[in-house]
């Protein structure tokens, strides 16, 4: 990006006490957020959010120490969007896991400042012959974040072709907690969950989700939201989701996290993935001419 385009950004879409376009690590383009209620910083690449702050709290967000910030690379932490597939591809294992999204570029549509004080960017992905050959579906892709005490993410999909498309997707949030060990995950109760660490075989949570070893799960048909029980930092940050069908919880855990090279040493005892998803069994057929609108908003309250 040259600096004529970070003017350009910053002419258009900065908007004071709310919101400037910096170079940041690696090149890449960062909208940093700043208002009265907390801080934020999201990369043009992938509409990838990296940090989220709200003021008066630790991080909600982690973003890897170790991450690589680097143009086509998906950054290790903060909310990844997984999109227009969630995973493997069904059909076709040579594409990227968990779609191109959040590895293309994607341009600012609008910020704005709400009367609350909130700070509202709106993204589109921006298509090109690599995404064209991966995804042949006329279709467009936006993202709504709103920054206040709370983060609202939207994640809405547009079918532009004459026939219906089936979608898979995530924010594959990356959430920041004291340790591991002091954490526990609630409200996926009952639910039915595949274990991709058992084979993907079916089983049923009981009570609430504690990590003690690598954890990686499609929770299905989830009914409400989620929270992470956080003793070690006396929170507890509520996921609540509209249009989202599945959770996906993920640590990897030692070794694999080791294997990786961007977690760090016991990088991944600090985070736990919770996603807001539609995935696996959740796929959803987006019908011509309609827009689906998957939601997460992630807010902190005392414990
Ligand atoms: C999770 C998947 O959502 O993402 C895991 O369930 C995967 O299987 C993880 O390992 C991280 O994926 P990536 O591609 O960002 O390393």
């Amino acid at each position: 990006m040259s600096s004529q385009d970070l003017n350009h950004l910053n002419q258009h879409f900065a908007i004071a006490s709310h919101v400037r376009f910096i170079e940041g690590p690696g090149g890449l383009v960062i909208a940093e957020i700043a208002n009265t209620e907390a801080s934020a910083s999201i990369a043009l690449q992938g509409a990838h959010i990296m940090t989220f702050q709200p003021k008066g709290q630790e991080p909600v967000i982690w973003l890897s120490k170790f991450a690589k910030f680097a143009a086509g690379k998906s950054i290790r932490g903060g909310a990844p969007v997984c999109w227009p597939w969630f995973g493997p591809h069904a059909t076709d294992a040579s594409l990227p896991g968990h779609g191109y999204a959040r590895t293309v570029m994607w341009q600012v549509l609008e910020t704005r400042a709400t009367a609350d004080g909130e700070t509202v960017l709106r993204f589109g992905l921006i298509d090109n012959d690599s995404t064209r050959a991966q995804w042949p579906h006329a279709s467009s892709a936006e993202l709504t974040v709103t920054v206040g005490a709370a983060l609202r993410i939207e994640l809405a999909t547009r079918n532009d072709s004459p026939a219906g498309f089936v979608l898979g997707e995530a924010l594959h949030t990356y959430f920041h907690i004291s340790d591991v060990a002091d954490m526990k995950i609630s409200g996926l109760d009952g639910c039915d969950f595949l274990d991709k660490v058992d084979g993907f075989s079916r089983k049923k949570q009981q009570g609430p989700v504690s990590i003690e070893s690598e954890v990686d799960r499609v929770y299905i048909n989830v009914p409400g939201d989620c929270l992470i029980e956080d003793q070690g930092f006396g929170r507890r940050i509520r996921i609540a989701s509209e249009n989202a069908r599945s959770v996906v919880v993920w640590n990897p855990w030692t070794e694999k996290a080791d294997k990786m090279g961007d977690f760090g040493p016991n990088g991944h005892r600090g985070m736990v993935c919770v996603e807001t998803a539609n995935a696996l069994e959740n796929v959803v057929t987006v019908a011509p001419g309609e827009t689906h609108r998957m939601v997460a908003t992630y807010s902190v309250e005392k414990m």
